[in-house]
């Protein structure tokens, strides 16, 4: 199994469920962490648990709507850290559920661009980055909802949907520049993304073990997908 130790994390949405776990597990690997949410405050309470000094470390809150702001963590990230050598796109909401019929066309928008044109502007630099390197990994947190069709899931589906898309060019696109790309599409997960707990579904720390698996895998071994649903769900073919 390859060591993920001093190894160069991006990871988005880093400030809760999902992103959080995975930000205190790859820092217990003893991986290097530059992390973003939109929150100060909880990014803030995370680096306070985090403990890690400066020069492993990068931490910045800011709006993903803000592609500039994306961008601009990005490159800074890589000077910091003097390399990116894993991507993880995790930051990502359902903001309205409502039938097709019925949604509100700036919401339907809004999601269509925090959850794939953002994860692009945030991708872009550090792709450019690790082709000019040599290789890379790039962790795509989508969601079970590209892969089923659900009533009144409309915006978020057609948002994960379009994620995935990009996600399958990026694999094509990255392969004769040594970069990996993994499409993770859990199931429910019982973080604040949910209104209410449901503690029948996968825990965050869950999600966060399986992607770390992933990234252990040694250079040879490319994992496309990896489908992981809580056991009391049913909805696939
Ligand atoms: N929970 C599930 O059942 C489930 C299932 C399948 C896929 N997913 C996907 O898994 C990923 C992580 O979700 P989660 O369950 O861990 O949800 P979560 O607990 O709500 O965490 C979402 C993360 O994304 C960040 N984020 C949301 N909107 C943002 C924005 N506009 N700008 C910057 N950051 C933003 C949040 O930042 P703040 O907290 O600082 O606002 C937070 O760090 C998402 O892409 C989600 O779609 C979740």
């Amino acid at each position: 199994m390859a060591a993920l130790r001093d190894q160069a994390v991006l990871l988005s949405g880093a400030t809760s469920g999902i992103g959080r776990a995975l930000a205190l597990r790859l820092a217990s690997e003893g991986c290097r962490l530059a992390l973003c949410g939109r929150s100060p405050a909880k990014l803030a309470s995370l680096e306070a648990e985090l403990a890690l000094p400066s020069a492993r470390l990068v931490a910045r809150a800011f709006d993903l709507a803000d592609h500039t702001a994306a961008a601009a963590f990005a490159g800074d990230a890589l000077s910091r850290l003097g390399r990116v050598d894993i991507l993880i796109n995790n930051a990502g909401a359902n903001l309205g559920k409502a039938a097709a019929a019925d949604i509100d066309l700036a919401a339907f928008a809004a999601m269509l661009d925090l959850n794939c044109t953002a994860q692009l502007a945030l991708t872009q630099p550090v792709w450019r980055a690790m082709a000019a390197a040599g290789g890379g990994r790039v962790v795509n947190i989508v969601s079970s909802a590209a892969r089923f069709s659900t009533a009144g899931l409309g915006g978020y589906t057609a948002s994960k949907a379009a994620f995935d898309g990009l996600t399958g060019v990026l694999r094509r696109e990255g392969k004769p520049l040594g970069i990996q790309v993994t499409a993770v599409y859990p199931g429910g997960v019982d973080t604040p993304f949910r209104a209410q707990a449901r503690p029948d579904y996968l825990r965050p720390e869950t999600v966060a073990e399986a992607v770390v698996g992933l990234l252990r895998l040694p250079a040879g071994a490319a994992a496309h997908e990896l489908v992981l649903r809580p056991s009391v769900e049913d909805n696939f073919a």
